[in-house]
């Protein structure tokens, strides 16, 4: 079964753009995945086909609408009732690797992208819309998140990565950060490969692998590490293990 991404848009124009190429655009043209960009101006009902308006109680911007939004939203879940409905906004859930696995998992996503100084709330009152963030930092529109979020999805899905495995073991997927990777040549502006990747010993290969990877995600993400290391001294049953200095 494909994965069908629907995106609600001012400029379904940009689709599928970057997931055009390469991996993506070789599992779309293989319809290992879909893209139908939909145009939200086409739910406008004035005659001036407007999507935005003022913001209530004044400011800078405008804000849109939420009738029309919801009416761009209501298509999308009429075509895919299965499919989750996500909004990108910088005031959503920051996305993660576990949530892109669960929704490549899935049937497919609805993402409505915003532009403008934001959303009317009602709309998220009352529609069950899931906003989410990439990050913390302010895009011109909520287009370059859904593409974002697509690649992280797209490239999980059967059969798109040539290894099915080389998924498993890299950033995030373990709450670490991957371990440094190397490739010939060998010696490199006088720089050498760590000796133990050249030993063929896979026993320490890999617990070098795993040393690094926790020394990386120490120094560099002391969140990814505090986390990881607050899941490992919890037990299945709940209680505080003694702490490993
Ligand atoms: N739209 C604008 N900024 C965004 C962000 N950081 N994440 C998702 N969508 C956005």
């Amino acid at each position: 079964m494909s994965f069908a991404a629907t995106i609600l848009t001012l400029y379904p124009e940009m689709f599928p753009g970057p997931l055009g190429i390469s991996l993506a655009g070789r599992a779309l043209a293989e319809g290992k995945w879909s893209c139908e960009p939909i145009q939200i101006r086409d739910f406008a009902t004035d005659k001036h086909r407007s999507v935005d308006d003022t913001p209530a109680g004044g400011g800078a911007g405008m804000v849109m609408r939420a009738d029309v939004l919801a009416s761009a939203v209501d298509d999308a879940v009429a075509r895919h009732p299965e499919v989750p409905v996500l909004a990108m906004t910088p005031r959503g859930k920051p996305l993660t690797q576990a949530r892109v696995r669960a929704l490549a998992s899935g049937p497919g996503v609805t993402i409505l992208c915003g532009r403008f100084e934001g959303m009317d709330e009602r709309l998220f009152e009352a529609r069950p819309i899931e906003e989410v963030s990439i990050g913390d930092y302010v895009l011109s529109g909520g287009e370059m998140g859904a593409f974002v979020l697509l690649d992280a999805c797209i490239r999980l899905l059967p059969g798109v990565m040539g290894a099915p495995s080389s998924g498993d073991e890299e950033s995030f997927e373990s709450g670490l950060l991957e371990y440094p990777q190397y490739t010939r040549p060998q010696l490199w502006e006088g720089r050498t490969i760590p000796e133990v990747l050249r030993s063929g010993d896979h026993a320490k290969v890999e617990a070098w692998r795993k040393s690094r990877s926790e020394a990386d995600t120490r120094s560099r993400r002391p969140d990814l590490w505090e986390r990881h290391e607050g899941a490992r001294v919890q037990s299945p049953s709940g209680a505080r293990l003694k702490k490993k200095d």
